[in-house]
């Protein structure tokens, strides 16, 4: 039998891999990792020192000087930046569309990945983002990549943000579907679904649902193992 697992949670933009891996780690009581937000504070903070994704040099110097804490919660991950608490600047829009430029940076990635397969080293862990079952964790007793439509991962968006005028369901259409592409094309650690992963087209499935499947296909393998 085994005790405590790790579960990867791969996809594009607005699968609802956060909502749902959040679920499922309160559920098992295990921890949840949002590496998204790690490569998220990365590019609020570039942004807030002027240094370019271009820049690639500079923004390998800054990264010394990067220190990102990760507090888990209840019902949302902190996260901190040099002391900062930054967990709710880094979901702003402009973040958002400059962060797969910041992504593809190998240095950068090294850095973060090394943080979250320590995370991942005691078990126990729901950690969802672009790469988790490709190359953080290759290990992961059990890999889910999500995905639904572009229309509907942008509608669900939408309704997120939907007293904030400032963006149409166009636009957030346009902007989910370019950085899938930037995610999918990168050279290191693209965007793509493991071998061995599940995979879960949850485009008219409800969060309770998808939540449902993945805990039953978890029991499967902590219940079924010797
Ligand atoms: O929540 P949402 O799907 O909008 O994005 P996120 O999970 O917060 O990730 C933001 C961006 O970070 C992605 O579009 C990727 O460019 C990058 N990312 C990555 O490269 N690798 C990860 N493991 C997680 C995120
Ligand atoms: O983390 P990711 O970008 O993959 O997606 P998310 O932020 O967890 O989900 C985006 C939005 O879709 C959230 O508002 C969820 O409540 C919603 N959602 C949904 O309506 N149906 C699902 N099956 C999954 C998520």
């Amino acid at each position: 039998r085994l005790d405590k697992i790790n579960i990867a949670i791969d996809g594009p933009a607005g699968a609802g891999k956060s909502t749902v891996a959040r679920k499922v780690a309160k559920e098992l009581t295990y921890v949840y990792v949002d590496t998204g937000a790690m490569y998220r504070a990365v590019t609020w903070f570039m942004l807030g020192h002027d240094i370019s994704s271009d820049e690639t040099d500079r923004v390998i110097h800054a990264m010394r000087e990067l220190h990102i804490e990760l507090i888990p919660g209840e019902e949302c991950q902190q996260v901190i930046v040099n002391g900062e608490d930054v967990t709710d600047y880094i979901r702003a829009n402009h973040i958002s569309k400059n962060v797969s430029s910041y992504a593809k940076i190998g240095p950068l990635r090294t850095k973060l990945v090394e943080m979250q397969r320590n995370i991942a080293s005691s078990k126990g862990v729901v950690m969802d983002g672009r790469d988790i079952g490709t190359h953080v964790l290759p290990q992961a007793e059990l890999k889910i990549f999500l995905t639904a439509s572009v229309e509907e991962r942008a509608i669900r968006r939408y309704q997120e943000i939907k007293d904030n005028q400032q963006v149409t369901l166009e636009q957030l259409m346009h902007d989910i579907a370019e950085r899938d592409r930037q995610d999918e094309q990168r050279e290191i650690s693209p965007l793509v679904c493991a071998e061995d992963a599940i995979r879960l087209d949850t485009t008219s499935m409800n969060i309770e649902e998808v939540v449902n499947q993945i805990i039953s296909y978890c029991r499967t393998i902590t219940d079924g193992a010797k």
